[in-house]
């Protein structure tokens, strides 16, 4: 039988998602449900005075109003300080002192404060969506205003300097930074990116509904299980009690990682309410309340030879968090890794503004950070005049001296190889603005991608059963990525099993543990799983009669087998272990980005003509989904290189372009050639496939091999970022 492992097979769920066979948290509509929407604060800071509810209550449809003046006793909504207490894990990220377990920041309907603008002041609930928006319309608030920050460096910066974060230090200085020597080379800029919303195709949603005194949430959420965990502690359930479904998930991008209170307020809104509860968050309502990343200032310093090899690379990072939330940009992250110099200051500081909470977003830290890092690189070599793909070749980190050890597997050289062949890089130093084609100018950029490759323990369970099924269940999700092929995949080469004969069911934390889809785990987590499912019902099948070994060939047999033991249904778990033990190595998955840029001279209209990108990331179980999932990365550094900026109003300090008519994301027409190239060389010492996640590592770098490409192009240096037409004329 054909490996289904490393064949680009089709997606399972493609079919159903296109068809409008999936069923999405918003599309599930009960008996006798309910539909709430929030209210947004129309200040910044300050706090409410008076909330008119009552020609909202009176609106026909309406069937209550919820605000800091009943929620507390009508939903039993717990006050802030409670949630304090509330598991961490449940909690997710949390890295600031004082205040800073509140992942999500502030926790609307508990007090009049006001912290940011767009913050949720009340939510209608009605019988319909229009009655819910009427209602919202009728609500009346008087406030009292205080004076808001939202842009760092004012006066109310506080900065905070926290130590530990994402698995790394925060404050690092390591060797002793050397003066700057006569035939030195120094850069020495700052770096900016703008705010950006995650955007998911899908809103995200809660449709919360009670049978007695258990709960089923229909959501949108990354992660069932912590979703479960929070939703429990807030109602004061057994978390038994609750149910999360989340099937299928219209994107997340890191917005739907961590538990938001929407998540909670709806099952209690349908707990007090006696019906089913449905709260969907708008457009506007993803902007605020489920995350962003943060904008960001970078000042980035290089030392270097003058053969090019880095002694000191600083990079300090200023970045924003909300005034409670626990979460910010570890811009740094790459910085400790790639490039090896002898001498590291890398440090991050944070400043509470009246913003809302950001969070992670598709590579969170190494996304803006490595725009930084790989634009001064790429400065660096043109002050050195070298090929800016030699001068990184040249300081190639043979090891991961941050963290003392051997990779486990770094092709980061071969990719810079193929990557480079594919696209036909020069070779050699090319000045900016010496290629031209008509009215166009072309620039050549480049840069360096890397990502850590985490694991956690999972737990996959299989059901063979007698009518010709094996039902593979894990409560993983699966937000675009894959994971319900890639499973397929799995389960069909250890059972012997083609596809078509495999039901994959996931996002259901009835079934068995699966961490968040984040930080790009699910693949190392899951896979080894479901294989050690396979084994332990080999040997079950081998317990009533089935030879040992091989698997039976033909898969009629195996089924055959349980319907002369007259078995209805066997069943099988597996167990993955999380992160290998018995090496002291650093896991990480690299990549190179090579772009071509081509710049309209008298209109400053910038095209990403070409992309090509080589990445290692250990072997390949999908090369079609793996392809997919990077190519929307790439795409993801196109939106951020070009286009996308969340702006705040100078004057009411309010996020201007909350909707996807003013903020701009790319579509079909931006995007040029995007050729993806895997190494597929297993690293078989992460886990026995050989295979490292890959969600996130398409992003970070590309918007600075575009700006680097645009420099190229122009001889203009974009150093913040979105890279526009006029910031090019
Ligand atoms: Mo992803 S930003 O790790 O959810």
């Amino acid at each position: 039988m054909v490996k289904s492992i490393g064949a680009p097979h089709d997606r399972i769920d493609g079919i159903p998602k296109v068809t409008g066979g999936a069923t999405y948290a918003a599309d599930v509509k009960l008996e006798g449900q309910l539909y709430a929407i929030a209210v947004q604060s129309t200040i910044a800071a300050g706090k409410i005075v008076t909330l008119e509810s009552a020609s909202a209550e009176a609106t026909p449809g309406v069937v209550a109003v919820y605000s800091h003046l009943n929620a507390r006793k009508a939903l039993t909504w717990i006050h802030s300080d409670e949630l304090l207490a509330l598991s961490a894990e449940a909690l997710g990220l949390s890295a600031l002192p004082s205040g800073s377990s509140r992942p999500v920041g502030y926790l609307p309907l508990t007090s009049p404060e006001i912290y940011f603008a767009g913050q949720w002041i009340a939510v209608v609930v009605a019988e319909s969506i229009e009655a819910a928006r009427h209602g919202v319309g009728r609500i009346k608030v008087r406030y009292e205003v205080d004076a808001a920050s939202v842009v760092m460096n004012d006066e109310k910066d506080d900065w905070i300097e926290p130590t530990f974060f994402f698995g790394a230090d925060m404050q690092v200085q390591r060797g002793n930074a050397p003066n700057t020597r006569h035939g030195e080379v120094l850069v020495q800029e700052t770096y900016a990116t703008p705010m950006q919303l995650h955007q998911p195709m899908e809103p995200s949603a809660t449709t919360a509904s009670w049978d007695g005194d258990e709960v089923t949430l229909f959501d949108s959420t990354q992660g069932v299980l912590a979703t479960r965990e929070y939703v429990a502690q807030s109602l004061k359930v057994p978390t038994e009690k609750v149910r999360v479904i989340s099937a299928y998930v219209g994107g997340g991008f890191g917005s739907k990682n961590q538990v938001w209170p929407h998540q909670a307020l709806a099952a209690h809104m349908a707990r007090a309410l006696g019906r089913p509860v449905r709260l969907q968050l708008t457009r506007s309502d993803m902007a605020l309340a489920s995350g962003h990343r943060s904008y960001t200032e970078q000042d980035v310093r290089l030392v270097a030879d003058r053969d090019g090899k880095i002694r000191l690379l600083q990079h300090v990072s200023r970045v924003p968090t909300s005034i409670q939330g626990g979460f910010f940009e570890p811009c740094g992250l790459n910085s400790l890794l790639l490039y090896g110099a002898e001498t590291l200051d890398v440090r991050h500081r944070v400043t509470r503004k009246n913003i809302p909470t950001p969070t992670p977003f598709r590579a969170p830290g190494e996304t803006p950070g490595s725009f930084a890092l790989e634009s001064a690189l790429d400065e660096l070599a043109h002050t050195l005049k070298v090929d800016p793909l030699e001068l990184r070749r040249r300081n190639f980190p043979s090891r991961d001296s941050y963290h003392d050890r051997d990779w486990s597997s770094n092709h980061l050289l071969e990719c810079y190889r193929l990557g480079a062949a594919a696209f036909n890089w020069p070779g050699r130093y090319v000045p900016p603005r010496s290629i031209r084609e008509g009215s166009e100018m072309v620039g050549y950029g480049m840069a360096t991608t890397a990502y850590p490759a985490p694991a956690l323990p999972a737990t996959v369970r299989l059901r063979l059963q007698v009518q010709g099924l094996a039902i593979v269940e894990t409560s993983a999700t699966d937000i675009g990525t894959g994971m319900y092929t890639i499973l397929a995949q799995t389960v069909a080469d250890e059972l012997g099993l083609p596809v078509s004969q495999l039901e994959v069911r996931l996002g259901d934390s009835t079934f068995p543990n699966a961490p968040t889809a984040g930080r790009s785990k699910s693949t190392a987590s899951v896979l080894p799983a479901a294989r050690q499912a396979c084994f332990s019902l080999r040997e079950k099948l081998a317990s009533i009669g089935a030879p040992h070994s091989p698997m039976p060939q033909s898969n009629e047999s195996i089924f055959s087998l349980l319907e002369r033991q007259a078995i209805p249904e066997l069943v099988a778990e597996g167990t993955s272990a999380g992160m290998p033990r018995e090496h002291n190595l650093s896991f990480y998955s690299f990549g190179a980005h090579f772009v071509e840029v081509r710049v309209d001279e008298e209109l400053g209209r910038i095209r990403v003509s070409r992309v090509v990108s080589a990445f290692d990331c250990g072997r390949i179980i999908n090369p079609k989904t793996a392809t997919s999932q990077i190519k929307g990365g790439i795409v993801f550094g196109i939106g951020m290189a070009l286009m996308e900026q969340g702006e705040f109003d100078p004057v009411y300090s309010r996020l201007i372009n909350d909707n996807l008519a003013d903020y701009h994301i790319p579509v079909n027409a931006d995007i040029g050639d995007i050729d993806v190239i895997f190494i597929d060389k297993p690293d078989m010492r992460f886990n026995e496939f050989g295979a490292r996640g890959l969600g996130e590592i398409g992003v970070p770098g590309t918007a600075a091999a575009i700006t680097n490409a645009l420099y190229s192009a122009t001889g203009r240096r974009i150093r913040s970022l979105p890279a526009t037409a006029a910031a090019i004329l």
